[in-house]
């Protein structure tokens, strides 16, 4: 019925430049005010029709979700064969290059390449509006995860808009492989809720724009530290990296960023890092 095509969607790692905690829903859902931007780092999946469902996982965080009986991909796969109306007779492979449960969003992120992935394949007829609606049931970050600009997010992560285009940035990720279970840092955070501050303007250099971040923060950072101590350990070390601008966790943790006017500053951080902490997960790359 459908064409036999093989299709291959990246699913690039989302950073949240900044995020603060404006609020409670009454069904415990904090409300956000968030800088979204990507990362020239993606898992990827690979689609082909097949006789049945079938999931496989590869790659260098492949082990880290082999026991997770319901992948969020299984879950995305059947949310919208069943809007559509169709039985999902793919075989699906997860190319995990993203730490897991990390604040990179890669579930979210896996889920909206495979929305997007199926929805080509099975010649979907739902509006974007309708798609992001399917998005938002798999996870809050999973609509912005279907865009792959920079997105100022408010709301629980269901409200989107187009944020202005960077600078030209190198981004340095480090992870330090502890996990953090992003309800356990909402629960956890104690501090009064922080106003939205969304940026309107776009900056042409690296210096302004990250003049503009320090003016705000990451409200979850306090909670995610006391939680795994690790954290402040790696955001001190990117801090000391000659050339880093600015230091900071992404998301709910545990991975932290700096970010580089300097490609080859940000290559040698990298190294350096490494050499120091030779178990952590740290790569340089530029942003989108
Ligand atoms: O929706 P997602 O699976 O990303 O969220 C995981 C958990 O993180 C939620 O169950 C909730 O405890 C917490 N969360 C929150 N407010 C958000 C996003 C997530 O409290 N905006």
């Amino acid at each position: 019925m459908f064409p036999n095509k093989a299709i291959r969607i990246s699913a690039p790692a989302k950073i949240n430049l900044y995020l603060h905690v404006t609020g409670k829903r009454p069904d415990g859902y904090h409300l956000l005010d968030s800088l979204f931007v990507f990362a020239d780092i993606s898992d990827e999946i690979h689609i082909k029709p097949s006789k049945k469902l079938s999931f496989s996982i590869e790659g260098e965080f492949a082990e880290n979700l082999k026991k997770e009986k319901n992948n969020i991909v299984i879950k995305a796969t059947k949310i919208l064969a069943k809007a559509l109306g169709i039985i999902p007779l793919v075989n699906i492979k997860l190319i995990k290059k993203l730490p897991v449960a990390a604040g990179l969003g890669g579930g979210s992120a896996d889920a909206a390449a495979v929305l997007i992935g199926l929805s080509q394949l099975w010649e979907s007829p739902l509006s974007k509006e309708k798609l992001a609606e399917i998005a938002l049931q798999l996870g809050a970050d999973v609509p912005a995860c279907l865009q792959k600009c920079p997105l100022n997010i408010s709301g629980i992560g269901e409200i989107i808009t187009k944020a202005p285009p960077l600078p030209k940035i190198w981004i340095v990720l480090v992870n330090p492989k502890v996990k953090v279970p992003t309800p356990d840092v909402f629960k956890k955070r104690a501090k009064p809720f922080t106003t939205a501050m969304p940026i309107k303007v776009a900056y042409d250099d690296i210096d302004s724009f990250v003049l503009e971040l320090k003016k705000r923060s990451n409200d979850l950072t306090e909670s995610a530290c006391s939680l795994a101590p690790e954290i402040a350990d790696t955001l001190e070390i990117i801090s000391q990296q000659h050339g880093c601008l600015i230091s900071r966790m992404s998301g709910s943790g545990a991975t932290c960023f700096g970010l580089f006017a300097n490609k080859e500053h940000a290559e040698t951080a990298v190294r350096l890092i490494k050499s120091k902490e030779s178990d952590w997960w740290a790569i340089s790359t530029l942003l989108f």
